[in-house]
């Protein structure tokens, strides 16, 4: 799926927060778990630490701050909202939706909620359905919300998959923009034929073995396949709203690991200056990725009004996904 933003009043962002659990784990700790070491895991991935959350936390819990942070910043009540969609592949549970909980906490009365399952792609996906809402007046005011406790569906024997992830949520306000800018263009796909490579099998109604319950990877695979996309989908959404890389201020891949991150920026040709990374401090925090490393160059200045954003995704599914935002408004100081 490939769409430019519609004519009419732009959509926005008007509003950023995120919010990661205290426990932090280095690799060292790790490398005491499994086999493997800090100089591993910073080579093969440039991660360094990851946040984890407490083993009474649910990821509604780890994104009921990032949302409160979101509305402060742009100055909406819960009550406000219309729309509410978490994307996530580790809700609370199954159903009610973690979204409707989230809705229930911030006195989010009139606003439809529910949760979207894309993999890591997941806030991405998001995006653009907000976007399409508010875009066609079903909706004024809409939060999406990204964020996933992975930590809780690892096999913490596997050290192929322990290293990765970490957890952590972000979450965005979206609303018609008053001043111009805005969201130009979506770039959404799957290709479900690449499922396998990275999938939780005893998760659904599909029957497994009783040890079928963990995230299973095959990292080559999905290295190839992270590669391959983030180049594609950035270069597509880039063509079908007329701009080129050139013209990218800043650029917010998928926070998976340094190496794939490195090699699409080379083959994209965009400078190093330009590229968000906090793997290093995070993991891959999967449909948390993105919104906290936009709400990371908020924080630092690098995120500022007027700068065209070109944010890539990708994950189970195997999905990926794009979207380019010409940033509008101070976001992220809450
Ligand atoms: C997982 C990943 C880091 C592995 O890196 P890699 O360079 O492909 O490493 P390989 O899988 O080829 O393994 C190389 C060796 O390291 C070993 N190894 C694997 N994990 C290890 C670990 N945590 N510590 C130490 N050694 C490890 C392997 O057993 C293998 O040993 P062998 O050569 O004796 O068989 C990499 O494939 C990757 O990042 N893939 C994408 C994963 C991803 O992003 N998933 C989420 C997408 S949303």
């Amino acid at each position: 799926m490939i769409g430019k933003a519609r004519e009419g009043d732009p959509v926005t962002v008007t509003g950023l927060g995120c919010h990661v659990p205290e426990r932090v784990l280095a690799n060292e700790e790790l490398a005491r778990l499994v086999d493997t070491s800090d100089e591993w895991i910073v080579t093969r991935t440039g991660i360094r630490e990851r946040r984890i959350a407490a083993p009474e936390e649910a990821l509604s819990d780890i994104a009921l701050p990032a949302c409160r942070r979101a509305l402060a910043d742009a100055g909406v009540e819960g009550a406000d909202l219309d729309l509410i969609i978490v994307a996530t592949v580790t809700p609370d549970m199954a159903f009610p939706a973690s979204a409707a909980l989230l809705a229930d906490v911030l006195g989010a009365s009139k606003a439809a909620a529910y949760d979207l399952s894309a993999g890591c792609t997941g806030f991405m996906y998001a995006l653009a359905q907000a976007y399409g809402m508010v875009a066609a007046g079903l909706v004024e005011k809409a939060l999406v919300v990204g964020g996933d406790v992975l930590s809780k569906i690892l096999d913490w024997d596997d050290r192929s998959t322990l290293i990765l992830f970490g957890d952590g949520a972000g979450a965005v306000v979206l609303e018609r923009s008053r001043s111009g800018g805005g969201f130009l263009g979506f770039e959404l796909g799957a290709e479900g034929a690449g499922g396998v490579h990275l999938w939780l099998p005893g998760s659904g109604s599909r029957a497994f073995d009783e040890s079928e319950k963990h995230v299973k990877m095959n990292g080559r695979e999905v290295f190839k396949f992270a590669t391959r996309v983030l180049v594609s989908s950035a270069e597509q959404v880039l063509a079908e709203c007329g701009r080129t890389v050139e013209d990218v201020d800043l650029y917010v891949p998928h926070q998976a690991n340094v190496r794939i991150i490195d090699h699409a920026t080379r083959k994209l040709g965009i400078p190093e200056e330009k590229v968000v990374i906090n793997v290093d401090r995070y993991g891959n925090t999967s449909s948390g990725s993105i919104p906290l490393a936009l709400a990371d160059a908020a924080g630092d200045g690098r995120l500022r009004p007027g700068q065209l954003v070109l944010m890539t995704g990708m994950g189970a599914g195997l999905t990926w996904g794009s979207a380019l935002i010409e940033w509008t408004e101070e976001v992220g100081s809450a």
